[in-house]
């Protein structure tokens, strides 16, 4: 049980030619990454302060929709720190003895990434508190009236957590990262830069007409990018010489259900639910998740994070509803009620 927690590292592609792909296409180091530059600059500081201090750095909890980087951070950070880094998540550690054995086999300097960890249990986080605070863990011995708690010192790591959800993280917790990284859906511009790097690795021969086409429709999200790009480059191999020019990026991306604005299949789903069935709703989050055929989380985490930011979804407290462009995406026209409503750019949460 306790080998298991420590070994489960959490890959998000469940194709394993892709995984290994994914792997090769992380950024390493800090210069590498693309975009994000504040964030790139807080975090060099305070990595920097620390080598010079030559202490390991302070607990960083990074923040952010799926697909934005969080992982490629934690391994950056590690390198940055050349320190070697051990992975987990939360769902993977269910007792506090999961974690515990974690903690006792880090060494000086080591960086843990711990993924979802706003999915920790409560026992097991209570076990966290004082590894973070102090570098002790507490171990009960024995059980009943006669059991005996001992600390144990812990070498000085640093904890990265990564959470798709700032909100579902205890306050407790959050109090004890030294450093809070909110990453932010990309640019285009910074989006097409990731597609040329990718392609650059992948050896893709693609024309900057071909990635700006890719970024337009990546949703902002850089795995979603790198994912669209070996489509087209499947599409160009297939179908055309293998270049990825506009057109083959254009062409490519239609035979995939990838639309205009980087709608997929099920984003077009979740849009015409809530217009051609519910009238634009509002529609609870269940109702919503059972019409598309996806789970609850998955539509909340998602998807729905994208089309709110794109203006063509509101969550209201009484459930999702559709704006005006949504209908209009569609080629609908909306009712007089919709189409009477602004349209709304509402923050996640
Ligand atoms: N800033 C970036 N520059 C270059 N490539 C990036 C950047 N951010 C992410 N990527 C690419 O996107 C892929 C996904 O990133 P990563 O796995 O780090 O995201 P994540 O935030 O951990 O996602 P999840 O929440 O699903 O675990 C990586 O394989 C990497 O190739
Ligand atoms: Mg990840």
């Amino acid at each position: 049980m306790r080998e298991e927690a420590t070994a489960r590292v959490v890959t998000p592609l469940a194709d394993p030619i892709e995984s290994a792909e994914e792997l090769t296409l992380r950024p390493r180091r800090l210069s590498e990454f693309v975009g994000q530059p504040e964030l790139k600059d807080h975090l060099g500081i305070v990595l920097e302060a620390a080598r010079r201090r030559g202490q390991p750095s302070d607990h960083v909890l990074l923040a952010g929709p799926p697909g934005l980087g969080k992982t490629s951070m934690a391994g950056i950070i590690a390198n940055e720190m050349g320190a070697s880094l051990r992975i987990t998540s939360g769902p993977a550690l269910v007792r506090a003895g999961d974690l515990a054995a974690i903690l006792t086999n880090l060494a000086e300097g080591d960086v843990l990434f711990v993924d979802e960890i706003h999915r920790l249990g409560r026992a097991v986080e209570e076990v966290l508190y004082p590894a973070m605070e102090d570098f002790q863990l507490d171990i009960v011995l024995g059980k009943g009236p006669s059991a005996r708690t001992i600390r144990l010192d812990l070498p000085h790591f640093t904890l990265v957590g990564a959470t798709t959800r700032t909100g579902l993280i205890t306050g407790p917790l959050r109090d004890r990262f030294g450093f809070t990284a909110r990453l932010d859906y990309y640019s285009h511009v910074d989006l097409e830069a990731i597609i040329m790097r990718s392609a650059a690795i992948l050896t893709v021969p693609i024309e900057a007409d071909g990635a700006a086409e890719i970024a337009r429709r990546s949703r902002g999200t850089p795995r979603i990018g790198n994912r669209l790009l070996k489509r087209v480059r499947d599409f160009a191999e297939v179908r055309g010489d293998g270049q990825v020019t506009r057109a083959v990026a254009e062409e490519g991306l239609r035979l995939f259900g990838v639309d205009d604005l980087g709608l997929d299949k099920v984003d077009r789903a979740i849009l015409e639910t809530v217009c051609s069935k519910f009238g634009g709703g509002p529609v609870g989050r269940s109702t919503l998740a059972v019409s598309v055929g996806e789970q609850p989380e998955t539509v909340e985490e998602v998807y729905e994070p994208f089309l709110l930011q794109l203006g063509l979804l509101m969550r209201t407290p009484k459930g999702r509803v559709a704006t005006p462009a949504a209908w209009r995406h569609l080629g609908l026209s909306a009712p007089a009620a919709a189409a009477a409503a602004p349209a709304l750019f509402l923050p996640e949460g």
